[in-house]
């Protein structure tokens, strides 16, 4: 294992002003992004929003790296030029996706495990001929009565230490995923103490698994209140805390630590990061790896029309840029205004 080009690729990914562009949507997931414009999830559209994003003028200043659905990377914009080779152009890095989604946890009611290991090895040697340089794997951890369970958290961390293992046998950098989800009523603390547990299952896990962490990047999610709590904490209350659980929980020998949004407000994942890196130095790079939080407003200014491609493109190099602006520890809200 070349282990220092996995180190030189984990730096990379998280090193400010960039962050990792999250747009591996499944095809039912993007399906649901479509619905919200009455767009039909036909692989043509699917093409023309990836591509519009990926031709995005400049998004490399402050984009490291793509993560990609297995239909993507091997997609070819209108004119045939590869996604992947659109992206290598503005100086970004291609990733996919390799984890084949969660099903119910046996004997663990309302919890899930992620399937995707079988046949891994094979697969992961195939993304690396198409070009991708690392490599992504999601565990999801509900809070709800009596979860998460140490069962389903143990499950998790094992299956995402055996896939990161594996990434790295093939040269690819794991990000590892253990997302706690924000839905429920549970108060700010709570998501702390399961936030807390995730990450300790995952990194003894790592351990058993020979994982070398110097070339790995972690996307885990913010330490929030669950969204039907009353009680929302506030910007400060939610870097303080997030900070907390991770200099309590991650090694300094990972590389960078990129967030998931996770269905926070574009502002607000952007104004947290921003909150977090002002309170530094860190012992890790600090950014983001957002979905959502980086999409929303490009998917509803393009709302599937041609003549809205410049504009939904906008749209997304103005969050790509307020956030890297919050890598920095440098955003305000005056900047959205200014720049918008
Ligand atoms: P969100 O930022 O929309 O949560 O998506 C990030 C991601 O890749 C989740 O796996």
């Amino acid at each position: 294992m070349d282990i220092e080009k996995l180190n030189r690729i984990a730096i990379q990914m998280g090193q400010a002003p960039r962050g990792i562009l999250a747009a591996d949507e499944s095809t039912s997931t993007i399906g649901k992004r479509f619905a919200s414009i009455n767009l039909s999830n036909v692989e043509d559209h699917r093409r023309a929003y990836r591509e519009m994003l990926f031709r995005t003028p400049g998004f490399g200043k402050y984009i490291s790296g793509v993560i990609l659905y297995d239909e993507t990377i091997r997609q070819k914009a209108a004119d045939g030029t590869s996604m992947v080779d659109l992206i290598r152009s503005e100086g970004a890095l291609p990733g996919i996706k390799v984890d084949m989604g969660t099903k119910p946890l046996p004997g663990a009611d309302g919890e899930v495990i992620t399937e995707g290991l079988d046949g891994l090895g094979a697969r992961l040697a195939e993304y690396a001929n198409l070009g991708a340089a690392f490599t992504k794997w999601r565990a999801v951890i509900n809070i709800g009565k009596g979860m998460p369970s140490q069962y389903a958290l143990k499950a998790n961390a094992e299956a995402l230490a055996r896939y990161a293992a594996l990434a790295q046998a093939a040269g690819l950098v794991p990000i590892v995923e253990p997302e706690v989800i924000m839905d429920g009523d549970h108060d700010i603390d709570t998501c702390f103490d399961v936030t807390e547990a995730a990450l300790k299952a995952l990194y003894d896990s790592l351990w058993d698994h020979r994982v070398v962490l110097e070339g790995t990047v972690l996307k885990p999610n913010m330490v929030v209140s669950g969204t039907e709590n009353p009680r929302q904490a506030g910007i400060d209350e939610v870097a303080a805390k997030t900070l907390k659980v991770l200099k309590r929980r991650v090694p300094a020998a990972v590389p960078s630590v990129v967030f998931l949004s996770g269905g926070q407000s574009d502002q607000d994942a952007t104004a947290h990061l921003s909150a977090m890196n002002a309170a530094g130095p860190l012992p890790w790079h600090l950014s983001f790896s957002y979905g959502r939080a980086l999409q929303a407003s490009a998917i509803k200014t393009w709302a599937g029309k041609p003549e809205n491609v410049a504009a939904g493109q906008k749209a997304f190099a103005h969050r790509a840029h307020m956030n890297g602006l919050a890598a920095l520890g440098k955003w305000t809200a005056n900047d959205e205004r200014s720049a918008a």
